[in-house]
């Protein structure tokens, strides 16, 4: 059977029940019989690392907590082995026998992800795993997640759990933006007011945007930073696992933290106040001064600094959002922008970022930068973060630069995964099939090698813990995880990828990690004519029950099926979901009168 055969059975047959895999392989060949999962075999390298060795019996153990641990009458070998002459186009190959396991990889990376397939074959407490050959590639380079650690600050322990889950699903790309307004989080030894003010800020909670401000002399009492000791036990733990770290240290907008510790570099001079999430656009946000000759030998201690700790070939310096308004305001920067010939602020953004991009060279890397810094001209060297849409990241490619898929809504991780007045609050859309479904790709008529990948992105201004950014990131990086490695020889199918989606939540609940249930939650609108509620489940073979009657509807209430015309005097809505009988998900409670609101504005 040819590989394009063999993946598109996978996307839509019981093969998907069989092998349950996320990120979809190359080929998957089912074979005779199983391997069982009897705890009688013995790992056996050659050429790969004692960490894969030991990775992969760890996982397992996790895995099949019931399965006693003895080589004494080994039935088989799991062989793990580096083969440099192994066929180019795949970076593996395991084929899983009823006598033993073999996992053939080009390369140690590559032997890594083949046993992140043989470990997402091992179903949690299965008995046995069925025999099959699969061979494997990424399809990109650049496999993506970003969190951001300044408006909440994770542990090291939550991070190396986040890469951990990053690797589980090949990302190999691990984005840690670890400055902006609400906290600077990396030391900086030659700029230590970074860490001792910036990274700080008074302790608010409730509604990003809403929170009250500081009070004149609140002590600043949250936040955190993690020192350049941690940083380099987190660039260990990641390359173990095949992620590289790209920083981001965000300027010159984004940068109030900066400028509470170092207000001589705004535009106004200060004194700021780390925000705890408080109104903020347009009243209290400043930007670093392109005029002043001692923010660029600021930029210059820090990105140094930045430069020797992370050894990937790229720094990200941010360049969203900037409140050009502080430079068109300023004399200083409106003498520099007429020195320079710039016709707008947008020119001295580009004139500002070029000067970036040579202390980043300067330093051995190179630039990457949200799509902002296309405004007045990109650099030369940069590579564009398309975040706002497709659409900078296709004029950067026109340009002939290299580019990073990461567009807002759908791969936007923290927006509404289902309906505002059921989710935690935040902001937009992206439910998983809309993440799913989206295609990052630049158009046919363009060189497809421009774009290095795609990226997942987790702003955590509404997200204050670990376990909500859990429940945030996933299911909806499976779909990212996707797209980023599998090759696209077959059409898309949704019922299938739900499928082992939900194979993948019974890993998750094996591993006691956090994830969303919100494909259970229909989505809820009004008709046209608003006289109707229209519900609409996003995966099939659910029975929706729903009462208008405030009580909590079970199975013996009715099931939607078409506009539900809305009863004269009722308020609520309730839905709960069922399949084959049983409960699945959660109730539902709509207020009528938000159905089209988002929760977040108060
Ligand atoms: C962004 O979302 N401001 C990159």
């Amino acid at each position: 059977m040819n590989r394009l055969i063999i993946s598109l059975l996978l996307c839509s047959s019981s093969l998907t029940i069989a092998f349950p895999l996320i990120p979809l392989p190359t080929s998957v060949e089912p074979k005779d019989g199983s391997f069982a999962l009897n705890g009688k075999w013995e790992i056996v390298t050659a050429g790969t690392s004692d960490f894969l060795k030991d990775h992969l019996s760890s996982r397992i153990k996790k895995l099949l907590p019931h399965v006693p641990e003895t080589t004494l009458q080994s039935h088989g070998t799991i062989k793990l082995s580096i083969n440099p002459q192994a066929d180019a186009s795949y970076a593996y190959t395991l084929t899983v026998a009823p006598e033993n396991i073999v996992l053939d990889a080009r390369d140690e990376a590559g032997a890594f992800y083949g046993i992140q397939t043989l470990l997402q074959l091992i179903q949690p407490n299965a008995q046995a795993i069925p025999a099959c050959v699969i061979r494997d590639a990424p399809r990109f380079g650049w496999r993506g997640l970003m969190l951001d650690s300044s408006r909440h600050i994770q542990s090291i322990e939550e991070i190396k759990l986040f890469l951990d889950q990053m690797a589980h699903y090949k990302f190999n790309v691990f984005h840690w933006h670890l400055t902006d307004d609400q906290g600077w989080r990396i030391e900086i030894k030659s700029r230590p007011k970074l860490t001792e003010i910036g990274a700080w800020r008074v302790h608010r909670e409730g509604i990003w945007w809403s929170r009250p401000g500081p009070e004149p002399d609140e002590k600043a009492s949250y936040g955190g930073f993690y020192t350049q000791e941690q940083i380099k036990e987190i660039i260990a733990y990641a390359a173990l696992r095949h992620i590289t770290i790209v920083p981001e240290i965000d300027i010159p907008g984004h940068a109030m933290a900066i400028l509470a510790a170092y207000p001589e570099l705004s535009t106004t001079g200060g004194p700021f106040q780390v925000n705890p999430g408080s109104q903020f656009y347009g009243t209290i946000e400043n930007t670093l001064d392109p005029s002043n000759p001692e923010t660029f030998v600021f930029i210059n201690d820090v990105l140094s600094e930045v430069a020797k700790l992370f050894p990937n070939e790229y720094i990200h310096m941010g360049g969203d959002e900037c409140p050009k308004n502080f430079w068109a305001n300023d004399a200083d920067c409106q003498e520099l922008m007429k020195r320079e010939g710039h016709k707008d602020p947008h020119e001295l953004q580009s004139w500002f970022i070029k000067r970036i991009e040579k202390i980043i060279q300067a330093n051995g890397k190179k630039l990457i930068g949200w799509d902002e810094i296309l405004q007045g001209g990109l650099a030369e060297t940069a590579t564009v973060m398309s975040w706002q849409g497709k659409a900078g990241g296709i004029a950067a490619a026109k340009m002939g630069r290299h580019v990073i898929m990461s567009p807002s809504p759908a791969y936007y991780l923290d927006l509404y995964q289902g309906h505002p007045e059921i989710e935690p609050a935040t902001y937009g859309m992206a439910r998983l099939k809309d993440t799913y479904l989206f295609d990052p790709t630049l158009p046919a008529d363009m060189d497809s090698n421009l774009l290095l990948g795609i990226q997942g992105n987790i702003w955590t201004e509404e997200i204050p813990t670990f376990r909500h950014a859990q429940y945030m990131t996933w299911p909806r990086a499976f779909a990212i995880a996707e797209e980023a490695w599998s090759q696209r020889s077959a059409e898309k199918d949704w019922p299938a990828f739900v499928k082992r989606v939900e194979a993948h939540f019974a890993r998750f609940d094996a591993m006691n990690w956090n994830y969303s249930h919100s494909i259970y939650d229909p989505a809820i609108t009004l008709s046209a004519d608003k006289q109707s509620v229209v519900i609409t489940p996003e995966i099939d073979g659910l029975q929706i029950h729903y009462t208008f009657d405030d009580t909590e509807p079970d199975a013996t209430y009715p099931i939607c099926q078409g506009p539900l015309p809305i009863p004269k005097g009722a308020s609520h809505l309730r839905t709960s979901s069922y399949r084959d009988g049983k409960p699945i998900g959660r109730t539902t409670l709509i207020t009528l009168a938000n159905i089209e609101k988002e929760k977040r504005t108060p």
